[in-house]
């Protein structure tokens, strides 16, 4: 029976650092709000001209040079990613070119911050059926430039980043045991950039309106997302038989260290079993589960054999699992 592994992680972060004391001469906001209501003590923010598809090829490259493969033997690179370089072509194409592999196809995946797990799922499935063996994953959203640096509620919450994965096909016990997604549509509302699609086309009016910046309804998308992923998370682990303390680490989505602690209470995981980088970083959308799988790669809190549950929840809406023999 094949299965897909990850046999790589990588990730990227951006040089400027944007603290929360910078964001107070911002906003009326103050470190101590944004700690507690969040866990966030800063973000990295893309540089003038620096890309979604620019961080997403530092992230690959790292992945890749630790993989051993070559970018020439890719079979497919998915993206997921809320803010592509432009609405078309993809920003898998692009990095595609970037990268140089003439053999990949390449496309991107909108699940806003489940984006990751939504791509890992689809990679899982081309390497089950077949149809690839060898699939590079990135995660890798710049959100800092569709902030409006003018509203509290959402600016503080946000940073960039990349992160990205390479998958192999394998036939060992080890690798991608599961991977759920789940979406509910209808609230849709929730969490969005209304402007620049078919629905309002960009204007001098749009502009004018701010239509072109995340618009969130904080409070309930957070009671929403508290309630999905307490289920999903017992669900995932009953689907695999396993029980929590057979888990090595929880890797969450970083939105908001509210709903990671809420989430590792339910399981009654200690908070030393959770990777936890938000006050880092803040919420890189696609991006923060690969970064913090990195980080925990990197520093041996994941190693051989291990058992791993990853887990998100974003716009669209949309939440997703993934449970992981290392
Ligand atoms: N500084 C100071 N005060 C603020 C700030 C700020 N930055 N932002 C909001 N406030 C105020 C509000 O105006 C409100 O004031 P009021 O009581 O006078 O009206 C008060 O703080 C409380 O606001 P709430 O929105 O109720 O605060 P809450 O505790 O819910 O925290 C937060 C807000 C952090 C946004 C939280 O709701 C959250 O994390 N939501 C979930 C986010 C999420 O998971 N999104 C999905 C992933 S993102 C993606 O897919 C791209």
């Amino acid at each position: 029976m094949l299965k897909a592994k990850i046999v790589a992680t990588g990730s990227y972060l951006p040089e400027k650092i944007l603290t929360n004391a910078d964001m107070e001469k911002l906003v009326d906001t103050s470190d101590e709000w944004i700690t507690e209501r969040t866990g966030i003590k800063e973000r990295r923010i893309s540089a003038d001209g620096q890309t979604t598809s620019d961080m997403a090829y530092e992230a690959a490259k790292n992945a890749l040079k630790e993989s051993g493969i070559k970018a020439g033997e890719l079979d497919l690179i998915i993206v997921a990613t809320v803010t592509p370089d432009m609405p078309f072509p993809s920003t898998a194409c692009l990095l595609q070119n970037r990268l140089e592999a003439k053999k990949a196809a390449a496309f991107d995946i909108n699940a806003a911050c489940s984006g990751f797990l939504f791509a890992l799922s689809t990679a899982e499935s081309f390497i089950k059926s077949g149809a690839c063996k060898r699939v590079l994953v990135a995660g890798a959203d710049a959100l800092s430039k569709f902030v409006d640096w003018e509203d509290r509620t959402t600016c503080v919450l946000f940073g960039d980043g990349a992160g990205a994965v390479v998958l192999e096909a394998a036939t060992g016990d080890s690798g991608i045991l599961s991977t759920d997604i789940y979406s509910d549509g209808s609230l849709w509302e929730m969490l969005k950039v209304p402007g620049g699609g078919s629905k309002h086309p960009p204007t001098k009016e749009t502009v004018k309106k701010g239509l072109h910046s995340i618009k969130m309804r904080g409070n309930e998308t957070y009671k929403i997302a508290v309630r999905t992923l307490e289920s999903l998370v017992t669900d995932t682990l009953k689907k695999n038989k396993l029980k929590p303390s057979q888990l090595a680490a929880l890797i969450p989505h970083q939105a908001n260290l509210r709903i990671i602690q809420a989430t590792a209470n339910r399981l009654g995981l200690p908070l030393d079993k959770v990777v936890v980088n938000i006050e880092k970083y803040g919420n890189t959308s696609a991006a923060s589960i690969p970064i913090a799988l990195d980080e925990a790669v990197r520093t041996g809190r994941v190693r051989k054999d291990d058992y791993i549950l990853l887990e998100a929840f974003g716009g669209g809406l949309t939440w997703a699992s993934s449970l992981i023999k290392w």
